[in-house]
């Protein structure tokens, strides 16, 4: 599969390198420009590509965000447009200035994403394991104590990629539920952000949230 990047920090540099080592070709971005990622992609071989944004975006089949939430606003929309996006980004209103339909929780950061991405299939996911782990606690599948990793969206097909994708890095995908509700399950501040779980730990969780326990 092709894969765009957007986005060359922590977690998109990890996942490329991830994404590269079980056989996908992978085009990694960033808002300086290819020049600087040459050496990167010259580590993890033939398969990694540096591009800008906009042509790493209509590279992809498959496009992920790993940009700061408030970036969302300088997005290739048209090459997005389709494509199936994966949305690793959180909300931190430090970070990010303050959203008010995000502070009330009347809306996800994911929404806000989606609705300026005309078109394009989002899936939020890799937005709650720290980038550390991401690179290094993945385990072949059906491996006893596996780390497992949320998805969240309205397109059942596109998460059936995304959570392929996940499971040939070695985690297990468990699906929350729609952008909306299963967005605000996985998001910041809830019971399942940044902890270290399998998968039925997460259902537990879930489980245990949606009681109100
Ligand atoms: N760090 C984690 O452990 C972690 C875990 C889960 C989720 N997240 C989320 O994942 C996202 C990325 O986090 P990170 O830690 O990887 O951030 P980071 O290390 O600060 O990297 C951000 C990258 O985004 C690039 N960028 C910004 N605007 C762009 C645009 N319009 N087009 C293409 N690239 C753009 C930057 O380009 P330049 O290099 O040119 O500045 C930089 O390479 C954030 O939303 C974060 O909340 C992070």
């Amino acid at each position: 599969m092709r894969i765009g990047i957007l986005g060359s920090g922590h977690i998109g540099r990890t996942l490329a390198a991830l994404w590269v080592w079980a056989g996908h070709e992978v085009a990694l971005s960033n808002t300086r420009g290819p020049d600087t990622l040459r050496e990167v992609v010259e580590d993890l071989g033939e398969r990694a590509h540096a591009m800008t944004a906009a042509d790493a975006a209509a590279f992809g089949d498959v496009v992920v965000l790993a940009v700061p939430f408030i970036r969302y606003r300088d997005l290739p929309v048209e090459q997005l447009a389709s494509k199936i996006v994966i949305d690793t980004s959180n909300y931190y209103p430090d970070r990010d200035g303050h959203f008010d339909e995000l502070d009330s929780g009347e809306s996800t950061s994911s929404e806000v994403i989606a609705a300026a991405l005309p078109g394009a299939r989002v899936v939020k996911a890799i937005n709650t394991m720290y980038w550390e782990r991401l690179r290094a606690a993945g385990q072949p599948h059906g491996s006893h104590g596996r780390l497992a990793i949320p998805i969240a969206g309205d397109d059942a097909e596109a998460k059936s990629v995304v959570s392929q994708l996940l499971d040939e890095i070695g985690f297990d995908p468990v699906d929350t539920g729609s952008l909306r509700d299963g967005g605000r399950r996985q998001q910041p501040g809830s019971a399942i952000y940044n902890v270290p779980l399998t998968r039925a730990g997460i259902e537990q969780r879930l489980d245990a949230a949606s009681k109100g326990s």
